[in-house]
């Protein structure tokens, strides 16, 4: 939805991983790490020549050209495959890393060092994720005339579930603070943590003593799910919502940053008709600097080869000259928030599925109104590797 610009994510291209048929999200790059050998790049798809129909102000050039320019940015820094090789690769992505490309020039060598070794662990700079702020602020990047949205009073609560595996602690906790922070309280019943199986110790005793402290003033507020042994993307989601008991579930990955007003307009949309799925829109957060990308508004979709796309928004959209209107998508790409039981009823995720990608088409599948693109409000952090 158009007002939901909600979520500042780590990553955004998509990236095929050899010997699946899995597609990769920006939104899900973290979890690549985790299930995947050997990646090969996409060839991105060359710019159409003409501005597409229904578009006045070549915006979707535009909208094109800034998806491309960050897919190459994503390939790019795929390609120097960090953490793969032996020391003195390691050296050699000292220097020509491009964690340092845009930060860090004036760290200390020892610092480097430990800032590259992050970097290589977690694909995005956790270096840096430990220097700011949980609670650091963002801009308000809704479209012009969201801020003058009212909404009903009595909306339906909503669980947010978060899945990780081997995230850094700063990037989880961020999560799990901006969506408290900026999630009315009253609509916000729980937070649920699925650890598919970290190894990461970090995600252990810390986690639990922020857990259980702020459990001790609002018992029950966390819950945490733990996987005895690694289920994927798709499990854990389930998992997540088989804890979940507010009417509405967001499925979210932990690499996310929420802005204001991010639940409000998807609750809504929610409440007025169950079988929507919807997906905020997201912006980016700089892998190596942390720093806030605006994306355009978009669609979500797919290609021929079921590649996640983002598209440029249907005419209609264009027609209605209203930037805070939903945009209907195909697809969903990544993050999207449903009614509990109106997911149960039309079959969860296929549990069979291993990685991720599948399903973002599958939803288009089992409901034929999903809504993606554009809310307001966060952030995805750019990790991949
Ligand atoms: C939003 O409301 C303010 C104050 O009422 C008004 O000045 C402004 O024009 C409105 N903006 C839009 C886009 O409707
Ligand atoms: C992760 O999985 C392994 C086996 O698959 C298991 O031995 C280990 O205890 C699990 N770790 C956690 C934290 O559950
Ligand atoms: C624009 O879209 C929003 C959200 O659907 C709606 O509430 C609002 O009334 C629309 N504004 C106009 C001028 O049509």
């Amino acid at each position: 939805m158009a007002c939901t610009r909600r979520t500042k994510t780590l990553v955004s291209t998509c990236v095929i991983l050899s010997g699946m048929t899995n597609i990769v999200c920006l939104l899900y790059v973290g979890w690549v790490t985790n299930y995947i050998a050997n990646i090969y790049i996409k060839v991105p798809m060359p710019l159409p020549e003409r501005k597409l129909e229904g578009d006045k102000r070549g915006d979707t050039l535009r909208i094109m050209e800034r998806l491309d320019r960050l897919e190459n940015v994503v390939n790019q820094h795929i390609q120097e495959t960090p953490g793969r090789g032996e020391e003195s690769q390691a050296d050699k992505s000292f220097s020509d890393s491009s964690l340092f490309a845009h930060w860090g020039q004036d760290l200390s060598p020892e610092n480097r060092r430990v800032a590259l070794k992050m970097f290589q662990y977690y694909g995005y700079n956790g270096y840096l994720s430990d220097r700011l702020s949980l609670d650091r602020p963002t801009s308000d990047l809704r479209p012009e005339g969201c801020r003058n949205l009212t909404y009903p009073l009595n909306l339906p609560q909503v669980s947010i579930v978060f899945i990780f595996v081997n995230e850094a602690l700063s990037v989880l906790l961020r999560s799990i603070h901006s969506a408290i922070n900026r999630t009315p309280s009253h609509l916000l019943k729980e937070i649920i943590l699925v650890d598919d199986n970290s190894s990461n110790d970090e995600l252990k005793e810390k986690l639990q003593d922020f857990v259980s402290e702020t459990n001790s003033q609002h018992p029950g507020f966390i819950k945490m799910v733990r996987h005895a042994k690694q289920e994927g993307l798709i499990r854990s989601r389930v998992s997540g919502w088989r804890a979940a008991t507010a009417p509405v579930v967001a499925l979210f990955d932990a690499h996310v940053e929420f802005n204001v007003g991010w639940a409000e307009p998807i609750l809504q949309r929610i409440q007025e008709d169950r079988t929507r799925i919807i997906s905020p829109s997201f912006d980016n957060i700089k892998y190596d600097t942390f720093e806030i990308d605006e994306y355009p508004l978009s669609a979500q979709g797919f290609d021929w080869e079921l590649w996640c796309r983002y598209l440029n928004p249907p005419k209609s959209w264009w027609h209605k000259d209203n930037k805070t209107a939903p945009i209907q998508s195909p697809a969903l790409i990544g993050c999207f928030v449903v009614d509990r039981l109106y997911f149960e009823e039309i079959g969860l995720l296929d549990e069979g599925m291993e990685v991720y990608g599948g399903e973002n088409v599958e939803l288009g599948i089992r409901s034929s109104s999903t809504t993606g693109g554009s809310t307001t409000g966060g952030t995805i952090l750019l990790r991949d590797r």
